[in-house]
């Protein structure tokens, strides 16, 4: 039995160091210490063996076993330790390297200046109405001061749906809507897309506008001038001056056409103002009393003005971008450049 225990001692021993995992370890610790293991098997002999001997050889197995245990306890923090470490050289991060950098997108150019007019007007006063976009011809022309076969009719291209429906062809349509159902003090915004039957470098199909309205007591072309001029700074710079034209307008009387002086070359005439010193940027004028009467409002106790502008317009003018195709090929090497 003494030599059965040196030979399990040996084989431990040796066993042990060539372990290579936890689970190697456990495996080879069953096979001496398990239930069924070589060790317990000794311990279960001791019946076998003559009683005055029994006290020094349970002795042994019991000093063996100990021994075993230890050794085994021992191997095991010793492979603990290299599992971690091997998991810590895997699972190793270089902080030096350069970061992988996803792409963030970008608003668009007429987004910009959108938001910038909203932020503008909003700081005036104003709220936000859209309307639809498939329209009444009513609500585009007829209230508007353009009954069917106006000539006025024939500056704006218009895809007819049914002889009833179109594509609104501007965001004048809202100010009816919003004054059918708002009483003044009006004071609106209405930014939204309209479509032209018109393709070119200046014109697009789809293109976006923005609407202004203002309804109340005492409303005049002063107030208006007031308004486009504190537009006209916020938008461009501060030394941007405004000026209005005499213009014709269906809706509007007097109507104005309105320009801006050049913010690039500050009015001595440039490229982008074709020299004149001034560019034109929107249109506008005096509600007509027609148009306030088709909505119900009395044209005696209240006045307002109107004014309307093309947004991918002042994109190309505030941008210097000269064809207006550019901002519908939606190419990111050109709209990666905005950034607000
Ligand atoms: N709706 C006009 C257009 O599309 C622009 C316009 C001019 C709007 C004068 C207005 C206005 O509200 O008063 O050309």
């Amino acid at each position: 039995m003494q030599e059965k225990l040196e030979q399990i001692r040996r084989a431990i021993g040796e066993g042990i160091g060539d372990t290579g995992s936890r689970k190697e370890l456990f495996e080879l610790k069953m096979k001496y210490l398990g239930k069924t293991g070589e060790i317990s098997a000794l311990s279960k002999g001791m019946r076998d063996v003559p009683a005055e001997e029994r006290p020094a050889m349970g002795k042994l197995v019991s000093d063996v076993r100990a021994w075993a245990e230890a050794q085994f306890a021992a191997r095991e923090e010793e492979l603990k330790k290299e599992e971690l470490k091997a998991r810590y050289e895997s699972e190793k991060v270089d902080v030096t390297m350069p970061a992988r950098f996803t792409e963030t997108g970008t608003r668009h150019p007429v987004n910009i200046v959108k938001k910038e007019i909203i932020e503008c007007f909003e700081g005036m006063g104003f709220e936000i109405y859209e309307g639809p976009e498939i329209e009444k011809d009513y609500y585009n022309f007829q209230a508007l001061n353009i009954p069917a076969d106006h000539p006025a009719r024939d500056m704006q291209d218009t895809f007819f749906i049914t002889g009833e429906y179109l594509l609104r062809s501007q965001t004048s349509s809202g100010q009816i809507r919003v004054m059918e159902k708002k009483k003044p003090p009006i004071k609106i915004l209405s930014p939204g897309r309209v479509y032209r039957s018109d393709s070119d470098a200046t014109h697009s199909p789809m293109f976006h506008q923005m609407e202004g309205l203002v309804v109340d007591r005492g409303i005049t072309l002063c107030d208006l001038k007031g308004i486009l001029d504190e537009f006209a700074r916020r938008l461009f710079t501060s030394e941007t001056k405004t000026r209005l034209r005499p213009s014709y307008f269906p809706f509007t009387e007097p109507s104005v056409e309105v320009d801006l002086s050049c913010h690039n070359c500050g009015g001595r005439g440039c490229r982008i103002c074709k020299g004149t010193g001034w560019i034109e940027i929107l249109g506008a004028g005096v509600v007509n009393r027609r148009v306030l009467e088709n909505c119900g409002i009395d044209p005696d106790e209240y006045t307002g003005f109107a004014f309307g502008m093309g947004l991918e317009r002042i994109a190309m003018i505030k941008y210097g971008i000269n064809d207006m195709r550019y901002l519908f090929e939606n190419d990111v090497r050109l709209l990666k450049q905005f950034r607000d």
